[in-house]
């Protein structure tokens, strides 16, 4: 077990090097089954979820391995299509790999993946797509079980823009016989980066970032080096980090057009933020003003990865908000932490009522959860006096070298052993 100590106050200067996509990683390191050749992922980061997708692929009976900052994987040695219970609840994101499983070997068994530390995450609407795939699930004991003779193209609407059904039923419908049309596809910029790793090794598949997906079955998939797009959502939580802390902050490697709604909140706090080529700053001096309301939703609307950050930054503002989470159902764990530390929030429903406060003050709080635990390290940054953040392995899932980058920057934060 490991905790941060944090002594606040500190303003943050410097340059941020941002990761690449946990969440385009993830799904490509699945697309890596669907292929043969050989796969190199560029500059991932050493964070737990990466982890646990490499080992089930390892499992799986794919070479996996770590070279240096890149992953090498070679699949033509796959020889097992059943993923293990405790690394697939380990790793919600293991359900994308039903579709290459499916794929490669025309079977699947996976453990139902279960909600988690934010909500019931049914898989319900992959389970349709992959239906309309030719393929038969049955679910027994806590399995899911797949099957099919063949997988045929088909046309699928998402009743709602699901990210990760988006991405299963595209890594199902690459090697289909026919083309497959998703219609209310997620948007997610992500969508994006597993279509140009798919067409990287030879699939054919257009239109994602536009709600409408179409794939091209094809025969054979070949081999690729591929640098994944960088992780908005840690640019995201740098960003509000150096709007609590004050100070300036440049990220490199970030497109603002992935983050625009943060940036727009921001702004409206009062923020200056200038971007050029991939490069964002933000500078911020005098107390932030509050925004009337932030909801989250799917993309281009507020992410919900950013929501728990936002909040935390809004807790310090001069005024009042309200925050909406659209997406989870129980993704405000983090608010009774912030509450120790001084915030004046509450939460009815779906929202987040809170009223700025000067400063927060130092505690010992317990992240339950990734991106509420980054949170809760960023409110520590900028209260006054020292915190603790406990349970900090909810953060190492997402966030690699956390505490090296913002001690980098001039934060106070070293990660000790308990
Ligand atoms: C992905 O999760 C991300 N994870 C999440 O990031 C992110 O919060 C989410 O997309 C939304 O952007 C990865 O990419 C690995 P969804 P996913 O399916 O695919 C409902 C993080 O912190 N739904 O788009 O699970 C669901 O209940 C993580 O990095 C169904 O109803 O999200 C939710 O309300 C957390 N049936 C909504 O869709 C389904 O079959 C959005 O979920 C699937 C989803």
């Amino acid at each position: 077990m490991e905790k941060y100590v944090i002594n606040g106050g500190n303003k943050l200067y410097g340059r941020v090097k941002i990761q690449s996509a946990k969440n385009s990683v993830l799904p490509i390191l699945a697309a890596a089954v669907l292929t043969d050749g050989k796969v190199r992922i560029l500059n991932v980061p050493h964070i737990t979820d990466v982890g646990n997708m490499v080992k089930i692929l390892i499992r799986l009976g794919c070479k996996a391995e770590y070279s240096g900052e890149d992953i090498l994987i070679d699949s033509s040695s796959a020889n097992c299509f059943e993923i293990p219970s405790g690394l697939a609840h380990e790793l919600r994101s293991s359900i994308f790999l039903l579709g290459s499983l499916i794929s490669r070997f025309r079977m699947a068994k996976i453990a139902f993946p279960g909600g988690c530390d934010i909500g019931l995450r049914p898989v319900d609407l992959h389970l349709n797509g992959l239906k309309r795939l030719g393929v038969e699930i049955t679910e027994k004991n806590g399995y899911i079980l797949c099957k099919c003779e063949k997988l045929t193209g088909n046309e699928i609407m998402l009743d709602c823009p699901s990210v990760g059904a988006t991405e299963n039923i595209m890594l199902a419908a690459v090697k289909a016989e026919g083309a497959t049309v998703i219609k209310n596809a997620a948007r997610e910029p992500e969508i994006e980066d597993l279509q140009k790793f798919l067409n990287a090794i030879g699939a054919k598949v257009s239109g994602a970032g536009s709600g409408t997906v179409v794939i091209e079955g094809v025969k054979n998939l070949g081999s690729t080096d591929f640098q994944p797009m960088n992780d908005r959502i840690e640019a995201g939580t740098f960003l509000v980090a150096a709007a609590m802390c004050g100070g300036e902050v440049e990220l490199e490697r970030t497109s603002s057009e992935n983050i625009s709604s943060l940036l727009h909140k921001l702004r409206e706090n009062g923020c200056n933020i200038h971007t050029k080529n991939d490069k964002i700053v933000l500078e911020r001096s005098r107390r932030l003003m509050s925004v009337k309301s932030v909801e989250t939703q799917p993309y281009p609307g507020f992410p919900t990865d950013l929501q728990a950050q936002i909040t935390a930054l809004l807790c310090i503002c001069k005024g009042q908000s309200i925050v909406t989470e659209n997406l989870f159902e129980t993704r405000f764990k983090y608010v009774p932490e912030l509450r120790k530390m001084g915030a004046d929030i509450t939460v009815i429903n779906r929202s987040a009522f809170v009223r700025g406060v000067e400063r927060f003050k130092g505690a010992t709080v317990i992240a339950h959860d990734l991106r509420g635990g980054a949170a809760l390290v960023l409110a520590g940054l900028a209260a006054e006096g020292r915190s603790e953040v406990l349970d900090i392995s909810h953060i190492d899932r997402g966030y690699g070298s956390f505490e090296y980058k913002l001690r980098a920057i001039g934060g106070d934060i070293a990660r000790v052993a308990i």
